[in-house]
């Protein structure tokens, strides 16, 4: 072959490579970044803002200690602190408060300590009675009969500025022991 055969070399070439390495560079850096304030945000959130996010360990009220009428048992709803917005119906929960007298509380987790169902308050024989397997206990929680390896789990209660407040977000449960 002669030299007037050779056929000329494009100078395209290392301009198109150096076009391609570029935007790939620059596709991966910026997925890269998009990845990084994914995972960084809500790091960051919970260090500078931890007052913004939900608090799941707090006291809350359920009414006016006044309000509550001495020697009787009352079932109360509630809703969880903490979650999110659309957790639904499965934020709701419910405790016993009895009014020992004035003052004086139990505030109990209406699931029973065999396995968990809700326990049922019969204000005639003063008794809390569990549906699922005929487990029974008195009107202060101790267990009475039946499968429950022991009495009603209760929740921490205090009065604040004439609040009945429950200590929530930690549910009463078998971490605590039997
Ligand atoms: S769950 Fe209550 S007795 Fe079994």
């Amino acid at each position: 072959m002669s030299e007037s055969e050779i056929p000329p070399q494009s100078n395209d070439a290392p301009a198109s490579s150096e076009n391609r390495r570029g935007f790939l560079f620059a596709a991966g850096t910026t997925l890269m970044a998009i990845g990084g304030v994914l995972v960084a945000a809500p790091i960051i959130g919970a260090a500078v803002a931890p007052g913004m996010l939900p608090e799941k360990d707090q006291w809350i009220s359920l009414g006016a200690a006044k309000n509550w009428v001495a020697a009787t048992t009352v079932l109360i709803k509630f809703r969880n602190p903490g979650g999110a917005p659309d957790d639904g119906i499965t934020r709701e929960n419910a405790c016993y408060v009895r009014c020992i007298e004035a003052g004086k509380f139990q505030v109990f987790a209406v699931n029973c300590a065999h396995l968990g169902c809700p326990v049922e308050w019969f204000s005639q024989s003063r008794l809390f009675m569990c549906p699922c397997h005929g487990g029974v206990y008195y009107e202060d929680g101790s267990r009475a009969s039946g499968p429950p390896p022991r009495g009603l789990f209760e929740f921490e209660w205090r009065i604040r500025e004439g609040q009945l407040e429950i200590h929530s977000g930690r549910l009463p449960g078998l971490q605590e022991g039997t």
